[in-house]
């Protein structure tokens, strides 16, 4: 995938790991909705947290967050993690992703990019604020999404091998200066 110009589809077909806490206490959950962009003149990603998951609990206490991506080979890692509550599963063991410290907060060394993101804003999607029935259906018989916007502070990319790094097609590859 191109980060460049998927942008659009990222958090859809690639999925990302919502990370917020410390070392000593942190949660992750899967997500497939958020965005990146602009706002007031911030670069920022926007992710949507009902209020009824473990992670809303961090979301709500932490001023930073991350939202991680990962390759292919992880996506039923992924899986787990977006149907398993930090709740009722030690998640940070038993997912086999390796946890690591990210400007305060956490993010797993298996990601190929972080976006390390200092808490902006926050807002309830209130159920009675929609128009488009067709979004009535997801509050029907589940709680509402709280929606939190990060200013994006850092970019962390893994560090590709020199093979991959020395070859032109690799979406990572960067011309040396
Ligand atoms: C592909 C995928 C995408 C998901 N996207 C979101 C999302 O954007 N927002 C959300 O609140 N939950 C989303 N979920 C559900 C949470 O990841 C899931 O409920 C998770 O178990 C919550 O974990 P927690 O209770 O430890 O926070 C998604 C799940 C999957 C599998």
């Amino acid at each position: 995938m191109n980060f460049e110009t998927d942008i659009l589809s990222v958090f859809d077909k690639k999925w990302a790991l919502l990370t917020a806490g410390d070392k000593d206490s942190f949660n992750t959950m899967t997500v497939s909705w958020g965005g990146m962009g602009t706002i007031w003149g911030k670069p920022v990603a926007t992710v949507y947290v009902r209020t009824s998951r473990y992670t809303h609990e961090f979301m709500d206490r932490e001023g930073y967050f991350t939202v991680s991506f990962y390759p292919e080979e992880y996506k039923k890692t992924l899986g787990v993690l977006g149907s398993k509550s930090g709740r009722d599963m030690d998640k940070m063991n038993d997912s086999g992703l390796t946890a690591k410290e990210a400007a305060g907060t956490m993010t797993f060394e298996e990601a190929e990019v972080t976006l390390v993101c200092k808490k902006l804003f926050m807002q309830r999607l209130e159920p009675s604020n929609i128009i488009d029935k067709d979004v009535c259906k997801f509050y029907e018989n589940d709680a509402p999404h709280d929606m939190y916007i990060g200013e994006i502070i850092d970019i962390i990319k893994k560090p590709v091998n020199k093979a991959n790094f020395d070859d032109p097609h690799n979406e990572l590859f960067v011309e040396e200066p």
